[in-house]
């Protein structure tokens, strides 16, 4: 058993999430004491063998390129057949610097300006910032909501692709930021319409590995539409590697995988990094049981924290967190806006939540908590936040 309890030293480490400096640079000014919940990053030690594994390229002292050897396919090839019963085959995967990055590249191999690409809203905001920096335009098919959960509206959807003819379908499964798990008839659909209009579909399953309800299914296995996937994904969110910058895609078109190739070719993105190739072979071939230990921590996280708002803050109104470990929480009982909501808890209480205006549109009214972190770190700013809301 694996001690999540155990607060890691984030201080020393210089990261994004825990240093004051850049907090203060997001946020303003915020007490000693502060929580973060805020950028999608674990507060947990990786698996030890990973440790061992890093120590021991550091052991033999010398950093020269490496390359994409036979263990980094094969342990990629094992593990998405084994978490997700997908059948990949080595010539699809090709490996990159981050999953954000090579949405970049994707847009810039398949877009010229002017084109469109279409997403769900909210979602993830460098989805949208890759179209733009690269002046292509975006289609936003907002998610209704229905019961609490999100849905695509199909139809406009539909009318969206025939109209516009986006070159990029750029959908995120399971969905940040809601956590939102896609049936597979939801993915069997969306591939469907995307085939008949052109439309690569594009799916970032980065958040896949945290599976807490519901059944996720890998986009890989609608087989009928498989020559128009590519699929992006990495175990930077599933085992906190994001600070390796190493992903890869899955192509199986070999006509759509040679443009994007070339692509990564023109700006050579080649070689892996020494530690990313073997921290990605490592969690894949020996992370198992820290992910399923993981995942049942950050969900009890969950549990703690949707019983203590339903039972002390009613104001705010959690859904259902299916996968992942950040949660999306409607604040519109509050009467406040997002960013008013966010700077008056970092004030107030200390605690660094996500604004949801920092997702591409339709986020107004929410607030994401990032729950990859101590339990006791849980409870302290749930309390903070109920005092700083009951006062209110
Ligand atoms: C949906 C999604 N894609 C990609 C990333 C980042 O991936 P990477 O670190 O591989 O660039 C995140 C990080 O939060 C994310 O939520």
């Amino acid at each position: 058993m694996y001690n999540f309890n155990e607060k890691p030293d984030r201080i020393s480490e210089k990261c994004r999430k825990w240093d004051k400096k850049i907090i203060e640079e997001n946020f303003g000014e915020v007490p000693q004491d502060f929580i973060p919940m805020w950028i999608a990053d674990m507060d947990f030690k990786v698996p030890k063998e990973i440790e061992e594994s890093f120590c021991e390229v550091v052991s033999r002292g010398v950093f020269g390129y490496t390359y994409c050897y036979d263990e980094f396919y094969k342990a990629v090839i094992d593990w998405q057949y084994s978490m997700h019963q997908a059948k990949v085959e080595k010539e699809w995967i090709t490996l990159s610097y981050g999953t954000v990055s090579t949405i970049h590249y994707i847009i810039q191999s398949f877009c010229k300006s002017g084109d469109y690409v279409i997403m769900n809203t909210p979602v993830y905001d460098p989805f949208d910032a890759a179209a733009s920096r690269q002046g292509v335009n975006r289609i936003y098919n907002t998610l209704a909501i229905k019961d609490g959960r999100y849905y695509i509206d199909f139809e406009n959807l539909k009318n969206q692709l025939m109209e516009f003819k986006p070159k990029l379908y750029l959908f995120c499964s399971p969905h940040n930021p809601s956590g939102r798990v896609w049936s597979i008839e939801e993915l069997a659909k969306v591939s469907r319409i995307c085939k008949e209009n052109g439309t690569i579909l594009v799916v970032d399953e980065v958040h896949a590995e945290h599976i807490h309800y519901e059944n996720f299914t890998s986009i890989l296995n609608i087989k009928d539409y498989k020559d128009n996937i590519i699929l992006l994904t990495s175990p930077n969110k599933a085992f906190n590697l994001g600070g390796l910058k190493t992903s890869y895609s899955i192509i199986a078109n070999e006509k759509i995988r040679n443009i994007f190739r070339d692509k990564l070719k023109q700006n050579s993105i080649t070689s892996p990094n020494v530690f990313g190739i073997i921290g990605l072979i490592t969690a894949y071939n020996e992370g198992r049981i820290w992910i399923k230990e993981v995942s049942s921590y950050v969900k009890g996280n969950y549990e703690l924290l949707e019983g203590y708002i339903k039972n002390n803050i009613p104001k705010l109104k959690i859904m259902k967190m299916e996968a992942s470990y950040l949660a999306w929480v409607d604040i519109r009982d509050t009467k406040m806006s997002s960013e008013d909501i966010t700077n008056y808890l970092s004030s107030k209480a200390g605690v660094l939540v996500e604004s949801g205006t920092h997702f591409v549109k339709d986020g107004e009214g929410y607030i994401r908590i990032n729950l990859g972190t101590q339990r006791e770190n849980v409870l302290e700013a749930l309390k903070r936040i109920d005092k700083a809301l009951n006062i209110k």
